[in-house]
């Protein structure tokens, strides 16, 4: 799309309720377009297990949940945009890969994830802190998070994605206190090419301490 129609696009869903921006957004994306996994998940999937149950939350168009169903996963792709999941199933479907990812629309801002356990959770570009705790929990015993969002340094940029919000940006370390829990694999903080990002590699322990 041209850059002056998406500053338009931009301004113009700054004002609507999430779920409408995400599906304006999605609906104006090209269908060819964002497919690559962030730089620290292509980083990370090789060191996950090839396989089993795995969670893609605020999954967008799907490209982590495809890129883990392409290792072997069954993942359950979980957005509240439709239009963003719908892209995500064409091209699930357009890759042979549409029995190996499951959408699922729903606002996790409730509180609420799918009732069941998951190998691997990635989280990408998300934050909604409550959800921590249920997280945590929905791990299997071994199981791995992959975390990846913004932290406040972004918001000293001329750039920063949309909300301006602090709530939406995480604090020094806080991921790692919020799931003090699980054994860290790699966690860095700091510039990653173009944005400020903290980025979470950790294992649930096999057995509770
Ligand atoms: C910046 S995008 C990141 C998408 C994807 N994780 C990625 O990295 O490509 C944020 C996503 O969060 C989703 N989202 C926002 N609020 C949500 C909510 N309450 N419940 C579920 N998904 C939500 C949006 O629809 C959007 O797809």
């Amino acid at each position: 799309m041209h850059r002056k129609s998406l500053l338009s696009l931009k301004h113009a869903v700054k004002h609507l309720p999430p779920r409408k921006k995400w599906d304006t957004r999605y609906a104006a994306l090209h269908p060819a377009a964002r497919l690559e996994p962030s730089p620290f998940v292509q980083a990370s999937l090789p060191r996950l297990p090839a396989g089993g149950p795995a969670l893609d939350i605020a999954a967008g168009a799907g490209r982590h949940s495809l890129a883990l169903a392409r290792r072997g996963f069954v993942v359950d792709a979980v957005d509240i945009s439709w239009q963003g999941l719908r892209l995500a199933q064409q091209r699930a479907a357009t890759t042979g890969l549409s029995d190996r990812v499951r959408c699922i629309v729903g606002d996790v801002e409730h509180g609420w994830l799918p009732r069941q356990n998951y190998a691997v959770i990635l989280v990408s570009y998300f934050l909604y802190r409550p959800l921590f705790p249920l997280i945590h929990e929905r791990l299997l015993p071994g199981g791995w998070l992959i975390y990846e969002t913004f932290t406040l340094t972004q918001l000293d940029q001329p750039y920063h994605p949309g909300s301006t919000r602090e709530e939406f940006y995480l604090r020094p370390n806080e991921l790692r206190h919020a799931f003090a829990g699980l054994t860290v694999v790699t966690y860095h903080e700091g510039r990653h090419q173009d944005r400020f990002t903290a980025q979470l590699l950790a294992r649930k322990p096999e057995r509770a301490p």
